[in-house]
């Protein structure tokens, strides 16, 4: 281990890379809902149009962020969605700082999931775990069928962070991660009378609404 400048003990290294901090961020949600893609455009900057392969349990790829001077390990684990691999994924919910709750807009289903999903959090993830719900693929229009102003309300209901992203677009997806990633540090290196970071008020300051979506 050695120091940084600004005194932060570094935890470690990945393929010569050194980071500060480490926190694991999990993507949740319904099968097909845009998880790997959204992992894939974060990761590498890339969208995996065409078919698509469903992920099998459980996987996970690390990024290194550079956030306020601190270097934050993101090990971001992609679980399948699908019902068969649920008593899987849920083992790996407790020690996670993040999840990411995936819907597609433009499958009603996934939507009405998410209370259910919610409940999974609630049983299974660790009590101060930072939740954001994403409204995925808001890059389709004419397909849409889950209005903005609906998951906003959802996510006011459950007092989660909100935003729609477009693993297509990239529309939100570094500002998703990075709003975790600043959550950590806040966490790490906060002094008693400092005030708390809150995820909910740094993305809604930020993120971008799809032009082509109705609130009403
Ligand atoms: P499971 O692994 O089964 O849980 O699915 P998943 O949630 O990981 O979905 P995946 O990322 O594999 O995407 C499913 C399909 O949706 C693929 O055909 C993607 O190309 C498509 N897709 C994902 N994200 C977007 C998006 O933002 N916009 C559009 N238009 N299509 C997307």
């Amino acid at each position: 281990m050695s120091s940084t400048s600004n005194g932060v003990v570094r935890s470690g290294s990945i393929g010569g890379e050194f980071y500060d901090f480490s926190c694991k961020v999990m993507l949740i949600g319904d099968s097909g809902v845009g998880k790997t893609c959204l992992l894939v455009r974060f990761k590498d900057g890339a969208f995996l149009a065409g078919s698509f392969i469903s992920t099998v349990g459980i996987d996970f790829r690390n990024k290194i962020v550079d956030v306020d001077g601190s270097k934050i390990k993101l090990q971001i684990w992609d679980t399948a969605g699908q019902e068969r691999f649920r008593s899987v994924t849920h083992a790996y919910y407790r020690d996670a700082h993040a999840l990411l709750l995936l819907y597609d807009v433009a499958n009603r289903q996934s939507f009405d999931h998410i209370r259910a999903w919610v409940a999974e959090i609630k049983e299974y993830a660790s009590e101060d775990v930072v939740v954001m719900l994403l409204g995925n693929k808001a890059d389709i229009s004419s397909d849409r069928v889950v209005r903005r102003d609906e998951g906003e309300k959802l996510a006011r209901d459950h007092g989660i962070a909100f935003m729609e992203t477009s693993a297509k677009t990239g529309l939100n997806v570094e500002l998703a991660f990075i709003a975790v990633a600043k959550d950590l540090r806040a966490k790490k290196t906060r002094k008693p009378n400092d005030p708390s970071f809150s995820v909910k008020q740094y993305v809604d300051e930020r993120k971008v609404n799809p032009a082509n979506c109705c609130t009403a």
